[in-house]
């Protein structure tokens, strides 16, 4: 049985003060143990979210990271850094990073890699444009996404990553997959981790949904047999975000 995993991307919210007092009211209500709780903060403010998690089950997570791990590359942070604040989570290849920051499968693949050996678990995310869906190429195409960002990644590695399916055109949109849609890419990202592995280490992977999640459809979504929980961002920036780890816990 996997064990569910909600994670907050708060992407580029909140100044540190706000984020201090919104992790300090936030993180006692989302400590919970039958679900893993992490929260992905800019960098910037990892900092008060550390001291708000500190001692808690509820994990710390960033939103993007550098492939190498030090050297001239201005303005970028890498892994040995995160891990010194005790990151434990990265979200990787987030669609608003491909489409507004060029990131390449092949990018999302080196930053995997990289953040698998400095001990950091990636959130790889995927997913499909409203074209790409309307083509009927969506199954297609998050197949290629998955099996680009694991190239190379063998499956002891492999079974700790996460996967995230945000179809792009719910992200933000107030729009969410149904239920139905949503399984049945997450249902297809399981077999393609099957054909990449093998059943046992899909069986393993965790395969959260992201794109509008609320506290009014997580239940029906976290009910999906391949749906191990969410990617929240909208909703991860309010109190509804406890609600939504509630759910998760069943
Ligand atoms: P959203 O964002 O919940 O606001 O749609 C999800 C995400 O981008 O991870």
């Amino acid at each position: 049985m996997r064990r569910k995993i909600i994670a907050a991307n708060w992407k580029m919210n909140f100044v540190p003060l706000e984020a201090k007092a919104f992790a300090a009211e936030l993180v006692p209500l989302v400590d919970v143990d039958d679900v893993d709780v992490v929260i992905c903060a800019p960098h910037v403010m990892l900092c008060p979210v550390r001291t708000a998690t500190k001692d808690t089950r509820v994990a710390v997570g960033v939103q993007n990271m550098h492939f190498e791990d030090k050297g001239a590359y201005t303005g970028e942070i890498s892994a040995p850094m995160l891990a010194h604040f005790d990151v434990e989570y990265v979200i990787l290849g987030h669609s608003e990073r491909r489409a507004y920051f060029a990131e390449t499968d092949a990018l999302v693949n080196k930053k995997a890699k990289k953040a698998l050996a400095a001990g950091l678990i990636p959130i790889i995310c995927v997913g499909e444009t409203l074209e790409q869906r309307e083509q009927n190429i969506t199954i297609e195409f998050i197949r290629i996404q998955t099996k680009l960002a694991l190239a190379g990644i063998d499956s002891a590695d492999a079974a700790k990553v996460v996967i995230a399916y945000e179809p792009i055109w719910a992200i933000g949109t107030g729009v969410t997959a149904t239920a139905e849609q949503a399984e049945e890419a997450c249902a297809a990202l399981r077999q393609v981790l099957a054909e990449i592995y093998d059943k046992d280490t899909a069986e393993k992977i965790r395969i959260q949904y992201g794109g509008s999640v609320t506290p009014g459809n997580a239940a029906e979504l976290f009910a999906q047999p391949n749906i191990d929980g969410a990617l929240v961002g909208g909703a991860s920036l309010s109190l509804d975000f406890e609600k939504i780890v509630k759910y998760g816990g069943g």
